[in-house]
């Protein structure tokens, strides 16, 4: 009792102390935002649901940069991509840092390009990634691509209503086989089965407020039978889980490589040109980053597009079959002549955005050194000014008038700003594509009906506070001819 009694003291005057040295500078104010109480801030006023939407509320409020402060974090939240890119665009080699957490340093994660700090080894990694994940490479991961989605297409024919697992499976498999050139088995497969949990622990403690060590770093030093020490036996089996998810994967591409099995990786591609000692750890490291989940959300909300808005699914249906003529899958060379679906793959990338906010870290004086920013891209690309009816998918709203794409800089803000855009965007592009090309052409997407016929209402909320995904939602996916029966089952 007294021990429980001393730490809840020790814990409320370091807070307090925290919040004092938030304190404004030289008389410049902080950005505008809500009132923040003593000790816990604005903890109360951070929404847990959806909270791009409120914040893009609170933009009539507080303007396009406000601010808030969470135990002693210190949060800025860009509303407007002038000021996002202002900030972290034009001047990102001294913005788009990212927070020193203490329990990503407990569990050695530094390794990781997402998460890293703007260093030397980030930068060596992040040149990897773009040289691996440029265009010219991932036109060669077409077919693969294309393997990996007609096999999904089987799996959506045999088990419909587990559409989610099988997305999920979706993109596991496309990344493994791209990165590595390795196989995901079907049902759990190890190595891929690690990589989540890795990426989940990472989302799960990443924001201010989850974990009381990223306020209190001093707590990391506090012996563990403690009570509330769990974070540290987190820490620990976070940490060999992350250097399993570094060298797991590539034993296994060097082990194809020395036999003579390699499939093309982006891994074998890298190690031909590096094959000095000394860059294989890096190598390790950078590939190691790339396993992410974010297009799962994306081609969930595909779904959930399909079945709500049902003239859009037969006016992309009627375009694919005009191209196809309905006896052969789609293909990525028939992608000129398909301007609907290009446009319906813009639209599922902005209408509900999968990184609604962005993180960095700014160093002006007048915001606290060590605060951390968020872009939110989701106020820009759902401003009705814009983006009329925003909440509506509307794929023709990237069209122009006689059918053409248009092009829409604001868009490329859904994979972030400056020089942290995501690298994995061309390869996101190309998975888009193919998705919702095979998809349109095989099977129809409709509500999924209960006992008595009515159709079951589809409106899950998007869960998240960095990376969002729609909760679980019912549908109906039925092949849409005994003709898309065989094309399904046929082998590529
Ligand atoms: C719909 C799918 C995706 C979206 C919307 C998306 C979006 C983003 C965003 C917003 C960022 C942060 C950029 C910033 O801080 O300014 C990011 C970073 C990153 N993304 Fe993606 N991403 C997607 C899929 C992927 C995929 C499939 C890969 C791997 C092939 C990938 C690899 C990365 C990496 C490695 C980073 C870290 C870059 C760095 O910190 O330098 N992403 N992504």
């Amino acid at each position: 009792m007294i021990l429980t009694i001393t730490a809840a003291l020790v814990v409320f005057i370091y807070l307090a102390l925290r919040l004092r040295g938030n304190r404004r500078q030289r008389g410049l104010p902080h950005p505008p935002g809500p009132q923040p109480r003593p000790v816990i801030g604005n903890l109360l006023d951070v929404p847990t649901v959806e909270p791009w939407v409120t914040y893009t509320q609170w933009e009539k409020k507080y303007g396009d940069i406000m601010s808030m402060q969470v135990l002693g974090t210190f949060i800025v939240i860009l509303q407007s991509p002038s000021a996002a890119r202002d900030l972290l665009d034009k001047h990102s080699a001294i913005y788009s840092d990212r927070p020193v957490l203490p329990f990503f340093q407990m569990m050695d994660l530094d390794w990781a390009i997402p998460l890293a700090r703007f260093t030397e080894r980030w930068r060596r990694g992040r040149r990897i990634l773009e040289r691996g994940l440029r265009p010219s490479m991932t036109a060669l991961y077409h077919p693969t691509q294309k393997a990996k989605v007609h096999l999904f297409l089987k799996h959506l024919l045999e088990r419909p209503e587990r559409f989610r697992e099988h997305i999920e499976h979706l993109q596991g498999a496309i990344l493994m086989a791209i990165t590595y050139g390795y196989d995901v088995k079907e049902g759990e497969d190890r190595l891929l089965e690690k990589a989540r949990a890795l990426v989940a622990l990472a989302a799960a403690t990443v924001m201010p407020g989850a974990l009381l060590v990223n306020d209190m770093p001093f707590l990391r030093y506090l012996p563990e039978w403690l009570p509330g020490m769990g974070f540290k036996v987190l820490a620990r089996n976070g940490r060999a889980l992350s250097k399993d998810v570094i060298h797991e994967p590539f034993a296994f591409v060097k082990g194809t490589i020395e036999s003579g099995m390699a499939a093309l990786s982006m891994a074998r591609e890298i190690l031909a040109e590096h094959p000095e000692p000394e860059s294989q750890d890096h190598i390790a490291m950078a590939l190691g980053s790339l396993y992410s989940d974010t297009t799962v959300s994306t081609l969930l909300s595909f779904f959930l597009a399909l079945l709500k808005y049902p003239a859009v699914q037969e006016k992309a249906q009627a375009e694919l079959d005009a191209v196809t003529g309905g006896h052969r899958l789609p293909d990525y060379e028939d992608r000129p002549r398909l301007p609907y679906i290009n446009a319906l793959c813009m639209e599922l990338l902005r209408w509900r955005m999968v990184a609604p906010l962005v993180d960095d870290v700014y160093r002006g004086y007048f915001i606290p050194k060590g605060a951390i920013v968020l872009a939110n891209p989701w106020a820009a690309l759902h401003d009705p000014a814009v983006y009329p009816a925003p909440d509506t998918f509307n794929p023709e709203r990237f069209l122009t008038p006689d059918g053409h794409v248009k092009d829409d800089p604001l868009l490329t803000t859904v994979f972030g700003f400056g020089k942290r855009i995501c690298p994995g965007r061309h390869v996101v592009d190309e998975t888009l594509f193919i998705v919702v090309a095979y998809v349109l052409a095989t099977f129809d997407v409709r509500h999924a009906r209960d006992a008595d016929g009515n159709p079951v209402p589809a409106d899950p909320a998007y869960m998240g506070m960095q990376t969002s995904k729609p909760e679980p939602f019912e549908c109906s996916i039925t092949p849409r001819s005994k003709a898309a029966e065989v094309l399904i089952a046929a082998n590529d």
